[in-house]
């Protein structure tokens, strides 16, 4: 059975004073809704700063990118084995690392395996830009994104996915429910049609894109959307303990079932 998740993605924002301040703000809160899996992923400089901070409680930390070699002469870069020690998950192919540092299939391809491998489980992210779901060819661009490498079976037995539509992401602009819903259920078929149906059937798949404790309800009711990639909202602790709190309501009974 596959357990709510609600992660936020606090994207370059927040000095370390900050994120401490942040999480202060909303630590004991998160830490009392159970049945979701709740994952904070502040910049690198205050990863250290927040594992401490919630330290004993219930709620995860994650990175926000990755480096796919384990060490060297790569300056400014963050590797796999660094990151092991301090979190549990790492969002990787986000669209802006896709679209602002051209970061290709093949190198996020290589961030998920590297990932993998010192037991970091990957937040993978995909999505369609505006035309291309103008266009109609949003499950082309989405077979395209999952199917960049052959052997990645693997990797979906120890991902979550997180569809994110560019054109819905920090724009106000969110999908439908039923939109969000259908893309993943697609997404879900791919999976099974590749791997079969065990491995679709257990992976989480998140949408992402202009969530708000006002609209998080109308994707998680539904029955293909586990969880959430909250951006902008994220930032505001009571906003985030609020979509938090109702994903548990409406869908934390999934997890105890399970
Ligand atoms: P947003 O960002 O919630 O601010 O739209 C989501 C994301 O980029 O993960």
């Amino acid at each position: 059975m596959r357990v709510p998740m609600i992660a936020g993605n606090w994207k370059m924002n927040t000095t370390v004073g900050e994120a401490i301040e942040l999480v202060n703000k909303m630590r004991q809160g998160l830490d009392q809704i159970d049945n979701v899996e709740k994952v904070l992923c502040p910049p690198f400089i205050s990863l250290a700063a927040v594992k401490e901070l919630i330290e004993g409680s219930s709620i995860k930390l994650g990175a926000q990118n990755i480096y796919f070699e384990e060490k060297g002469a790569y300056t400014g870069e963050i590797s796999p084995l660094m990151l092991a020690d301090l979190c549990e998950f790492v969002i990787i192919g986000h669209s802006e690392r896709r679209q602002y540092f051209n970061e290709t299939g093949e190198m996020i391809d290589k961030k998920v395996k590297a990932a993998l491998k010192v037991g970091l489980k990957p937040i993978l992210c995909i999505g369609e830009r505006l035309e291309e779901n103008e266009a109609g060819r949003t499950e082309e661009v989405l077979t395209k994104q999952l199917s960049s490498s052959s052997d990645r079976i693997y990797y979906f037995s120890g991902l979550i996915l997180a569809y994110e539509p560019i054109w819905a992401i920090g724009t106000g602009r969110a999908a439908t429910g039923e939109q969000a819903n259908e893309t993943i259920g697609f997404i879900r078929q791919y999976i099974s049609k590749r791997y079969g149906k065990r491995v679709a059937q257990d992976v989480c798949i998140l949408y992402g894109g202009s969530v708000t404790a006002d609209n998080i309800s109308e994707f998680i009711n539904q029955p293909e959307i586990d969880g959430a990639l909250v951006g902008g909202a994220s930032l505001k602790a009571d906003q985030f303990l609020r979509i938090v709190k109702q994903t548990s309501e409406i869908k934390g009974h999934l997890s105890e079932e399970g």
